[in-house]
């Protein structure tokens, strides 16, 4: 069973959308946002921290929660909370409609042909493992090959480590150079030999990267090969086109979208996940089952065992419709521009050193730095002192740590609510550091 709900059903179920940034727009419109306006859609912000305003930039690790999530998740669980797709009664076809509602503004979002081809899943991780496991089974022999990049978090190479484990197949890896871009040279030779799937992150959630997915899908597709594509840090600074990028996969999570924890998206095209087996039995997942024999449901369903999170789904809705509101092109500008103030702001202090990237224009939300010879754990210690919340350590890349002989970094992340003032109370805080372990 497909899902029939339109567009313009989500909007309705969804309630009205509200108007965050304080001002009228028109789609397609290009607008300079008022940030001041987003921050009061997000009470968190007001925290005090040991008697300092909260600066959080903590953004990559996971972002806040805007009024409209918490009250479409709130307003859930008041007025139609009942399990999905199950019951006949008023309650359980409210949220059938509610949940697949969202379903259809995930799909609208990432423009994908059919709305069941969004899986809702737990997030970023469990989407990829999802893939791993299940297109591994199918068509990963021994001999085979997969192929990621050096740039990857940890969960876009263990899961792939574990299926290439199993099938006695083997792990490639695209390196990086020391400004923190893909080497490709060399790509169309390594993707001749035995690769069956190609798995790399839009952005490094270490480094700020964005790499060329474009690029990377069309040769891995000249040679037949599928791509997976991790969106877990582009989702939320730039627009992700599926269909202009021919992406076979692609994985993101609710929460660093503004959206509520233990939700996330795997999209993929129907004729791959037509082709892979299902991930996990279950109820929901199932068309027909007897001692002897079970058939598996249609899609989404077939990959969607057990009760799902409804009130997550609703709050990734909600999520996704604010962000559109705001509008995707909007927030890349303010967040570009946000990051060429600190990376000026953050150069002036001595012993500054950004690890990857050196240019505004290639890298996305995250800022890796390390100062001087102070331990990323001992800075980000200091910065807590002073109401900055920023990630350090291997951020789960170890590999990447590797690639440039260090322990870790402190990492600066962004979101659509960040100030230049704030960038400023960082630049002050780590000059702080400096001034008592420098
Ligand atoms: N993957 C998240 C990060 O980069 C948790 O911080």
């Amino acid at each position: 069973m497909h899902n029939t709900a339109t567009i313009g059903e989500d909007r309705r179920a969804g309630g009205e959308s509200q108007r965050p940034g304080g001002e009228s727009r028109g789609k397609g419109e290009s607008r300079r946002l008022d940030i001041e306006a987003i921050r009061k859609d997000f009470p968190i912000l007001e925290t005090t921290v040991y008697g300092y305003p909260l600066v959080y930039l903590d953004n990559a690790a996971t972002t806040q929660k805007p009024l409209a999530v918490l009250n479409a998740m709130d307003e859930y669980y008041r007025t139609i909370n009942s399990n999905v797709h199950r019951g006949v009664h008023y309650l359980s076809q409210r949220a059938t409609d509610a949940v697949e509602a969202a379903r259809v503004t995930l799909a609208d979002f990432i423009n994908a042909r059919h709305a069941y081809e969004v899986i809702f899943t737990r997030g970023t991780t469990e989407s990829i493992n999802l893939v791993a496991a299940c297109f591994g089974k199918k068509f990963l022999q021994e001999g085979d090959s997969i192929l990621v990049s050096g740039m990857e978090h940890h969960s876009n190479i263990v899961p792939w480590q574990m299926i290439c484990e199993e099938k006695k197949a083997t792990l490639k890896v695209i390196p990086i150079d020391e400004n923190g871009e893909l080497i490709l040279d060399g790509l169309d030779e390594v993707l001749r030999g035995g690769v069956k799937l190609v798995a790399f992150n839009y952005v490094s959630n270490a480094l700020g990267t964005i790499n060329p997915a474009r690029e990377i899908i069309a040769a891995a597709h000249r040679h037949g090969i599928p791509v997976l594509l991790d969106a877990a840090q582009a989702i939320q600074h730039m627009a992700v086109d599926v269909q202009d990028l021919d992406v076979d996969f692609l994985a993101f999570s609710s929460h660093k979208l503004y959206g509520p924890t233990g939700i996330g998206i795997l999209y993929g095209k129907e004729e791959w996940l037509n082709q892979l087996p299902p991930y996990q039995g279950g109820g929901e997942m199932i068309k027909t089952v007897t001692f002897a024999r079970t058939t598996y449901n249609d899609l989404p369903f077939k990959f969607e065992a057990g009760t799902p999170d409804m009130a997550g789904m609703i709050g990734l809705g909600a999520a996704v419709r604010y962000v559109q509101e705001l509008g995707l092109d909007n927030i890349q500008h303010a967040e570009h521009e946000l990051m060429g103030y600190a990376l000026d702001v953050l150069r002036e202090i001595k012993g500054f050193r950004l690890i990857g990237n050196v240019d505004a224009g290639h890298r996305a939300g995250v800022i890796s730095f390390l100062v001087g010879n102070i331990h990323p754990f001992d800075m980000g210690e200091i910065l807590d002192q002073q109401g900055i919340a920023v990630r350090t350590g291997h951020h789960c890349a170890q590999p990447i740590m590797d690639r440039y002989c260090i322990p870790g970094t402190v990492r600066a992340s962004l979101a659509v609510y960040n100030t230049p003032a704030e960038m400023d109370r960082l630049a002050a805080g780590i000059r702080k550091a400096v001034t008592l372990l420098g």
